[in-house]
């Protein structure tokens, strides 16, 4: 029995996997032109497909740095071919692939977080869903010029996503084919912004029916009068309803500033999980605003060449990461992609005992490199 490996094309053999784990076992319909993915994985036994996955490019930031991370999705065994080792197959190939493909990060939502912890993915950040009952919806001043986009009009919130984007870290920086999965051309989705130029926006699927929740699909903001002008927007629209409900990331100005009781506040779902799949490359591709240095060593059972010990160096002029003899702090590839990403931070994890601090003068070097930030990806894939 061979098992293998391998790009795959034919979008009618991947779904003959994603089929009965995605689609109740029904055709999957998505038109060949207009496939989800960028790039799709099969593994065969004996020239056989028995298990699938795919990826998304993306570009993420973390504070002024932009990260090439592959999106892992539509990972699945066909039913009968699980737990005989094809998913772990896959999985292995999938970050080795990347990694040499030059991709600094990997990224997935999980079934199981069990499962691809032991692919060196942790969970890093997590958001808030919010649900406000509209009987107890706070008042907000309504301080900016108010708008009504279509899809079609789209590119003008590009801007304030991005700004939004690169204050936070693993925010995807969406190419236009990107957007086109956010608001699709043909959708009847609304968008409604606040400023001229834009300073919040919040794109919306309206419900007609009267007394159910209203979701809002997404949340985006620049400045304190946009946030609060574009909720006052919002309490408009879910007049007719029981509740609305948005996202927001863990810096939450509602969680700030805003909460009452009554309101719902959940930060159990919708976790993303990170890897970093080349040490010395990511540092390097990092944007520090200040200096320092410190030694680590990142233990990795997937890729010895991320062990180190590194002595890293950094300034506003850049990154220098080069082999050391020993190392200040040591950690596993799932507590540095945690640090890396920015939450939980260096120090909580330190205050913990998650990871090994054999030097204070490195924690605090690192602490400067690898600050802690929210972390949030808005994109589902
Ligand atoms: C998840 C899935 C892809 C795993 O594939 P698989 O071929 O069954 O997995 P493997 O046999 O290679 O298992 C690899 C390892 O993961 C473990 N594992 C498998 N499923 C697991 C689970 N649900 N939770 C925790 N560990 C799990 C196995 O015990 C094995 O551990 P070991 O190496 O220590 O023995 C497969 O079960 C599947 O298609 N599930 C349904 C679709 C799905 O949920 N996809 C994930 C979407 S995010």
């Amino acid at each position: 029995m061979s098992l293998r490996v391998e790009p795959c094309t034919d979008l009618e053999e991947l779904f003959k996997v994603w089929s009965p784990t995605y689609r109740d076992n029904a055709p999957v319909t998505i038109e060949p032109d207009k496939p989800r993915h960028d790039e799709a994985f099969a593994a065969r036994i004996d020239g056989r497909i028995v298990g699938a996955f795919a990826s998304l490019p993306m570009v993420v930031t973390r504070e002024k740095a932009e990260l090439r991370c592959a999106g892992i999705a539509g990972v699945a065994v066909l039913p009968h071919e699980r737990q005989h080792g094809v998913g772990k197959a896959m999985m292995e190939h999938g970050i080795r692939h990347y990694r040499e493909a030059g991709y600094e990060l990997a990224s997935l939502y999980a079934f199981s977080e069990k499962f691809y912890r032991k692919f060196g993915y942790e969970v890093a950040g997590y958001k808030y869903g919010i649900k406000v009952d509209m009987g107890r919806f706070p008042r907000f001043e309504l301080t900016l010029p108010t708008a009504k986009l279509g899809a079609a009009d789209r590119d003008q919130v590009r801007d304030c996503y991005e700004t939004f984007a690169r204050r936070r870290s693993g925010m995807n920086l969406r190419p236009q084919n990107q957007w086109d999965r956010i608001i699709q051309l043909d959708s009847n989705k609304a968008i409604y912004t606040v400023g001229e130029p834009v300073e919040a926006y919040a794109i919306v699927t309206h419900d007609w029916n009267f007394w159910v929740e209203q979701k809002v699909d997404e949340f985006v903001w620049t400045t304190q009068p946009g946030y609060e002008s574009l909720l006052s927007v919002l309490s408009g629209i879910g007049i007719n309803k029981t509740h609305l409900s948005w996202v927001e990331p863990s810096d939450s100005p509602y969680r700030a500033k805003h909460w009452d009781r009554g309101a719902e506040l959940n930060a159990g779902s919708g976790f993303l999980m990170w890897r970093v799949l080349n040490v010395p490359k990511a540092l390097s591709t990092l944007k520090p605003q200040t200096s320092g240095s410190f030694t680590i060593e990142v233990v990795d059972e997937h890729f010895t060449e991320n062990q180190g010990p590194w002595w890293v160096e950094y300034s506003p002029e850049g990154v220098s990461v080069v082999p050391a003899s020993k190392a200040g702090l040591v950690m596993d590839i799932r507590q540095f992609s945690q640090a890396f990403m920015g939450q939980p931070g260096l120090m909580d994890l330190a205050l913990n005992g998650l990871i090994e601090v054999r030097s204070d003068a490195d924690l605090l070097g690192a602490s400067g490199l690898l600050s802690a930030q929210p972390v949030c990806c808005l994109d589902a894939f």
